[in-house]
């Protein structure tokens, strides 16, 4: 080994030295702000939130990432509300909110603040039951009965969609009145799954409370 070598080794080991300490003297302060900024993202952020339900003046503490559909189920413990998807999809969770159907898993609860919301407990009660709650029963409406929570508030919210002109896809003009017949409410409840298939059931409950109400 010359000269020129022993200079090489002495400078490739300067540069990763160098490169160490520089790193040891950067990166804790680095990971620990990332470190700081990680807990503060995961911390909580609650908020206060109004809601009428079924009538009642309710008020929670939430943290702001609560679903309606959570808010519902697991902070007022009305249970009727279904879970399926949590995507959407199902149905399960459908409330009244403000008159209009509404997917409750789909919307944080803070984006609710103020509103009135209608679960299937506030429809009726064992004792006097909503029209639509005993057409289900007089038809069979369900099997299981898990979507059936979804499925009545749906239809009770698809007549009153219907009453005020809401034209549905299968509307042959938009400027018609929508029309009490079967195409049209299995267009409207089609955001309504059943997996137990009770379809021709819950069409017939709907036309019954329909017709009655016409
Ligand atoms: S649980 Fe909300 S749409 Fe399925
Ligand atoms: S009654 Fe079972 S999913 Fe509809």
């Amino acid at each position: 080994m010359d000269d020129r070598d022993l200079m090489k080794i002495t400078r490739r080991k300067f540069l990763i030295v160098g490169a160490v300490t520089a790193t040891t003297a950067v990166l804790p302060p680095f990971i620990s702000a990332l470190a700081s900024a990680a807990n503060q993202m995961a911390r909580p952020v609650r908020a206060p939130v109004s809601l009428e339900v079924n009538g009642v003046a309710r008020q929670l503490d939430l943290d702001t990432r609560t679903t309606l559909l959570d808010a519902l189920r697991e902070h007022l413990h009305l249970t009727g509300t279904k879970k399926g998807c949590d995507h959407g999809q199902c149905g399960a969770c459908t409330v009244i909110v403000n008159g209009k159907r509404v997917n409750s898993c789909l919307t944080l609860a803070v984006m609710q603040q103020g509103s009135k919301v209608t679960t299937v407990e506030g429809l009726g009660t064992p004792d006097k039951l909503h029209a639509m709650q005993a057409a289900f029963i007089k038809h069979d409406g369900f099997q299981c009965g898990y979507c059936t929570p979804g499925q009545i508030c749906s239809a009770v919210a698809v007549l009153d969609e219907i009453r005020q002109g809401i034209p549905s896809h299968v509307s042959q003009s938009l400027t018609d009145r929508p029309q009490l017949i079967a195409s049209e409410f299995q267009e409207r409840m089609s955001g309504n799954i059943c997996r137990c298939g009770a379809y021709s059931n819950i069409i017939a409950a709907i036309s019954e409370v329909a017709e009655v109400n016409a």
